[in-house]
């Protein structure tokens, strides 16, 4: 029964206050390069224009046409690739992580393979990387980091404690709305060499354009989340529409998987990035915040037999958006998400399939052979880790996790 004026978003994002309107010290570039201990960064209107730009950079110098992505990602991945003209090649996963399994990528990379993009899902650093590095030089191809859900993830002592997204030649971030650190749509590029850097700046100085239509569409959706981004605010813009998706059996439109082919490239204003640089000076204490908590709830969670909690057992430090929990069957997690998802609890999904189910994507794709994947999609639900989640709500969230696992 749902009665809530409270609700719980999907995941854990910062808050904005009207200070941040202020003008900041540093500008946003520089306050993330210091954050993330980079030389320099580069501002994207998005995750995907970022991921974009860096492909568009890497294509004018080789003639290489193909790029792997994990076979559970976000969609905007091959759109990314296909937009740029490249084909993406789909490699599983190894069985109950989001991690490249490294058998199936030794089958799938090749001299035709321009890049692999490697992703840090979740918050969630892939402590495989150390392999595929290996995998991807002796091919010569390109390591591209999707940071995407993960600013703020380091990896452990094998890299030097390094921020996730900076070990491998080029990393990108979304500030999109939800991520931890938001502009509402927004991304983030680095790059290890100066080479690939100065090529990075020039692709986007060629691609992104000033768009006065759609920078002030994003001015007034930040000033939207700014105003709705509450607990007693989110279930208007966030709650019923996702409701109204569930009740029309609509689960692609319910986690935002309907992913367009046609994307906006288009230059970030002063103005959203000077809210950007204020709101990063919180994230530290933020993210050390989420990790206790989130740390907290995934003892509890692994009390519960049968229930597979997705997390590292090294010495990475993870962001916790939230947490990926695996049930033991499909039939489980779906029933178990019944009781859950309509909730306003902040319990979901991620990403509704493996990458080659979605019908709109399917035709891109050659045959890919992902159980994996499919599996990982199959048993997965998330469990939001908002500061607005309440001990009682992660009780009740566990109370019936206990029921169905
Ligand atoms: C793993 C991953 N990669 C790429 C993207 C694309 O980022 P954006 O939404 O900022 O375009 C997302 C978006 O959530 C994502 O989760």
């Amino acid at each position: 029964m749902i009665n809530r004026l409270r609700e719980v978003p999907p995941t854990a994002g910062l808050t904005l206050s009207c200070k941040d309107v202020l003008p900041s010290k540093k500008s946003l570039e520089s306050s993330l390069a210091s954050f993330l201990n980079t030389p320099t960064t580069q501002i994207e209107c998005s995750g995907t224009a970022a991921l974009t730009i860096a492909l568009l950079a890497l294509k004018k110098s080789s003639a290489r046409q193909t790029v792997i992505i994990s076979a559970y990602t976000c969609p905007w991945v091959p759109i990314a690739v296909i937009y740029c003209g490249l084909t993406p090649v789909v490699c599983d996963t190894k069985k109950n992580t989001f991690e490249y399994c490294p058998d199936a990528l030794v089958k799938s990379i090749n001299q035709d393979t321009l890049a692999v993009v490697v992703t840090h899902l979740g918050g969630h650093v892939a402590s495989n990387l150390g392999e595929i590095l290996k995998l991807a030089k002796q091919q010569g191809s390109y390591l591209i980091e999707d940071a995407a859900q993960s600013l703020g993830a380091r990896f452990g002592k094998q890299f030097n404690y390094k921020a996730a997204g900076t070990v491998c030649d080029i990393g990108f971030y979304s500030l999109g709305v939800g991520k931890g650190l938001t502009i509402f749509a927004g991304g983030v590029l680095v790059a290890k060499d100066e080479s690939l850097r100065k090529a990075l700046r020039e692709t986007s100085t060629e691609h992104a354009h000033n768009n006065l239509l759609s920078e002030t569409k994003r001015i007034i959706e930040l000033v939207g989340y700014y105003l709705f981004y509450r607990p007693l605010g989110i279930k208007w813009v966030f709650g019923l529409p996702l409701r109204r998706h569930l009740l029309q059996g609509n689960m692609i439109k319910a986690v935002g998987d309907d992913c367009a082919f046609k994307f906006p490239i288009h230059k970030v204003s002063a103005w959203r990035k000077n809210i950007g640089a204020n709101a990063l000076a919180r994230l530290p204490i933020f993210l050390k915040q989420s990790q206790i908590q989130a740390q907290q709830r995934i003892q509890q969670l692994k009390k519960i037999k049968g229930l597979i909690v997705v997390c590292q057992t090294n010495d990475h430090v993870d962001t916790y958006p939230f947490i990926y929990v695996l049930m033991p069957s499909e039939q489980v997690r779906d029933a178990a998400l019944k009781s859950l998802w309509q909730q306003g609890l902040g319990v979901g999904r991620l990403f509704i399939h493996a990458i080659s189910d979605y019908d709109y994507l399917k035709s891109h794709f050659q045959q890919s052979n992902t159980p994996n994947a499919q599996d990982f999609a199959a048993r997965g639900l998330i469990i939001s880790n908002s500061q607005w989640m309440r001990e009682q709500d992660f009780l009740q969230i566990q109370q019936i996790l206990l029921q169905y696992a």
